[in-house]
């Protein structure tokens, strides 16, 4: 199957006022309907990166193209209907009195029909499952649930891509799994997700394809799996990849020469058919 590309990046570059090149030599396809993450340690350039899929910083090299346009010919509030983010921490992107209009908020500034917003917030309410809390105040929410109502209000604007900056930040084992599950479930509904992300654990999980980071640079860019086992590259960009992928490293299938995801490592396991 052809993936479709819905973003493009060609020779990006971002120097900052203060002189320090914070992307260099960045060359990126994004796919739709993929999940991919952003890894890299403190100051590798993920947030600069993000910041220009919607022009809210301009590349001083080189090109984005968000839907086949160049983002540069594009206005940040343009951009907006396009590319969604969801911040880390909730409360800077909460402040309706009740969730409903939590959800409606963004459907208002696209001046849509009132039959239109009513219908668009139905839709998301019904998918994030948020009946129960409609009439909440989202201040008083717990952090899990904060995160789902910014997350379903940036999903309700049906942005093509949507951004998830450090999405499991002060989230438990359980707010995680409803975060991980919304973010395949909205791959399925045909949403491109990029998630930037410390917590290796859920990218191993969700993630499709994983974009390695380190001074500026993309280092790496493969599955899981190919991510994860290199060795060298984790040590570079100092990080600690999942246990799993550490007990992998050390097992060979007799069957297969090529790394094993998750799944098929707990598969070779459970047939016997590897060596140490
Ligand atoms: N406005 C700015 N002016 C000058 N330098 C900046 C600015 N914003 C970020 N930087 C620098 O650019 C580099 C990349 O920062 P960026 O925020 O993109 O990293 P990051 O990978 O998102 O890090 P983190 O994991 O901490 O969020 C860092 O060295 C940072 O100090
Ligand atoms: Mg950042």
């Amino acid at each position: 199957m052809n993936k479709e590309v819905v973003a493009h990046i060609e020779n990006l570059e971002h120097t900052y006022s203060s002189g320090h090149k914070a992307l260099i030599d960045i060359n990126l396809d994004i796919y739709k309907q993929e999940i991919t993450a952003i890894i890299g340690q403190n100051g590798s350039g993920k947030t600069t990166l993000s910041k220009h899929f919607n022009g809210l910083l301009r590349p001083t090299a080189g090109k984005i193209f968000v839907n086949g346009k160049d983002v540069a010919s594009r206005r940040v509030s343009e951009m907006a209907r396009e590319v969604g983010y969801v911040f880390q921490n909730p409360n800077y992107q909460l402040f309706c009195p009740t969730v409903l209009e939590e959800i409606r908020f963004g459907l208002k500034n696209l001046k849509l029909s009132d039959e239109e917003i009513k219908a668009r917030s139905r839709e998301v309410i019904e998918e994030f499952d948020l009946r129960g809390m409609v009439k909440k105040q989202p201040v008083t929410l717990s952090s899990g649930s904060k995160k789902i109502v910014a997350l379903a209000s940036v999903y309700a604007m049906d942005p093509e891509i949507l951004f998830l900056d450090e999405p499991t930040t002060g989230q438990d084992q359980y707010g995680k799994t409803k975060l991980g599950l919304l973010s395949r479930k909205m791959k399925q509904l045909g949403k491109t997700i990029i998630i930037i992300s410390h917590d290796m654990d859920f990218v191993a999980e969700y993630a499709d394809r994983v974009i390695v980071m380190n001074e500026s640079r993309v280092i790496l860019d493969g599955t899981p799996a190919d991510v994860f086992s290199n060795e060298e590259v984790m040590k570079t960009a100092h990080i600690m990849p999942p246990q799993i992928y550490a007990i992998g490293n050390h097992i060979h299938a007799v069957s297969s020469e090529t790394r094993l995801s998750v799944m098929e490592l707990a598969k070779v396991l459970a047939e016997g058919d590897y060596c140490l």
